[in-house]
């Protein structure tokens, strides 16, 4: 195999062909693989293997069966460019810009493109796709009125980035009614329009385009934003990392925040039962006052730096959009995960939640709806912990008995109050060089929340 530089070669791995070298190629780099952060930049910087070279190891197997890669070769693409020119247009939300790349990606495998009616009421109402496989939240393309009129089942459509990037052509196989009375309910549990998730699907079109997805790329080209490259593995490549490391196990870590004590204290657990752990945040769309993925990339490295072992720990990131439906999003982490070529998957106090709409443990309890081979990954499930002077250690109500006053719990609005001010909060919460982190861009001249 040779390592020629590719005609329309970006520097951007996902924008290689898919037909890459073979596992030789990663044997011949074994060397260079003994340091995770090394594994990281490595694989980033060279072609992905093929995707069927990595079943024959012990990862768990993709959700579905298959690997899905909806990425089109160069020669398809120019193909495709080509005729998108002749068809009707769609400008991407950012959330749909998130779930294309999702699916291009085989991150939302068994998924080859947004689903049709009879997956979207299935999903809405049982969790599952038309044929029985779980699948949490209906990955959909709404459109408004004016669009749908430019559209006809049986043709195709061009998608575009909101930059002006095409970014895939579609099959129109289905439009139908966006049945937002089954959807909220299904997925949010909620109605309310103050939660985020269900004013971003009220905020959407009335009609929902199903069919497949033929991408030509998923990095926008003229305003890219930060795109993580170095950290931006496919599932392919955050499998061929695992296996070149030698770990079958993985432990695997969803946040959308900074990363504290009781976060690291999860990690750390977790790793004491796998080979590995992938820190693994998400990167895509969230809700305006979350902090943003570039400022929580700088704790991330920050505490693998000073507080994590090298060797263990990878640090990668996850494209997709937030939703903040709880215990349906916690289903669908994991089983994106799995794809990822994660065995466990932490699922700790109000994953995926906010404001009060789920119960603590709501996220965790939804697994226990599922059926043996349901899914292959393995949910971590953790108690709500933090740190107890008397114990001088992280605890939760499993293993420290409750004493009044002994942990230190912390708002987030109290946190907030403190970084803006300049100050760390207790290192027993926060690690302090996180907190600088943190504190250097509160403090900045304008903050910008995502
Ligand atoms: S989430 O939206 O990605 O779930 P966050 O980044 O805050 O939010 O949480 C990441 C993971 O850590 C989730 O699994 C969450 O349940 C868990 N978690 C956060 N804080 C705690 C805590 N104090 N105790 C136990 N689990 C926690």
């Amino acid at each position: 195999m040779t390592l020629e530089h590719r005609p329309g070669d970006t520097g951007d791995p996902r924008s290689w062909p898919r037909a890459g070298p073979s596992v030789t190629f990663f044997t011949l780099c074994a060397n260079a693989f003994s340091q995770p952060d090394i594994v990281v930049s490595t694989i980033a910087l060279f072609p992905p293997i093929l995707e069927s070279t990595m079943s024959a190891g012990s990862l768990i197997p993709p959700h579905g069966g298959t690997l899905v890669n909806r990425i089109v070769s160069e020669a398809d693409a120019a193909a495709l460019r080509e005729e998108a020119a002749t068809l009707p247009k769609i400008e991407l939300s950012a959330k749909q810009a998130c779930d294309l790349e999702m699916i291009a990606i085989g991150a939302f495998s068994p998924l080859t493109g947004f689903v049709g009616k009879a997956d979207f009421e299935s999903i809405c109402k049982d969790m599952r796709l038309a044929n029985g496989t779980v699948f949490p939240i209906p990955v959909t393309l709404a459109v408004c009125d004016d669009v749908k009129g430019t559209l006809s089942e049986g043709g195709r459509a061009a998608l575009y980035h909101s930059d002006g990037t095409l970014m895939a052509v579609m099959d129109v196989a289905e439009i139908y009614t966006h049945d937002r009375d089954i959807e909220m309910p299904g997925v949010f549990r909620t109605t309310d329009e103050a939660h985020p998730g269900v004013k971003a699907v009220m905020d959407e079109g009335n009609w929902l385009v199903g069919g497949d997805i033929h991408v030509i790329t998923v990095t926008p080209e003229h305003e890219p934003g930060e795109q993580f490259t170095e950290y931006r593995l496919t599932p392919a490549q955050t499998r061929a990392a695992f296996e070149e490391k030698g770990w079958s196990t993985v432990a695997a870590f969803q946040t959308r925040n900074p990363i504290h004590r009781a976060h690291e204290y999860l990690c750390k657990c977790a790793t004491e039962i796998c080979d590995g752990l992938l820190i693994h945040p998400l990167v895509g769309e969230t809700k305006p006052g979350d902090i943003p993925a570039d400022v929580r990339m700088k704790c991330y490295e920050t505490i693998i730096e000073n507080y994590f072992v090298p060797e263990y720990t990878m640090l990668s990131v996850m494209p997709a959009a937030m939703r903040y439906a709880g215990p349906r999003e916690a289903v669908l982490h994991a089983l994106v995960r799995q794809n990822y070529g994660v065995s466990h998957f932490i699922v700790g106090r109000d994953h995926a939640g906010v404001g009060d709409y789920y119960g603590t443990y709501d996220a965790q309890e939804i697994f226990n709806d599922l059926n043996e081979g349901d899914l292959a990954v393995t949910p971590l499930k953790f108690e709500h912990a933090a740190w107890s002077n008397k114990a001088q250690g992280m605890v939760s109500a499993k293993t420290f008995p409750k004493i009044k006053g002994d942990q230190i719990f912390l708002s987030g609005t109290k946190v907030r109050e403190l970084l803006s001010q300049g100050e760390r909060p207790p290192a027993e919460f926060s690690r302090p060089e996180v907190a600088d982190v943190l504190i250097e861009w509160a403090t900045a001249a304008e903050p910008v929340a995502s």
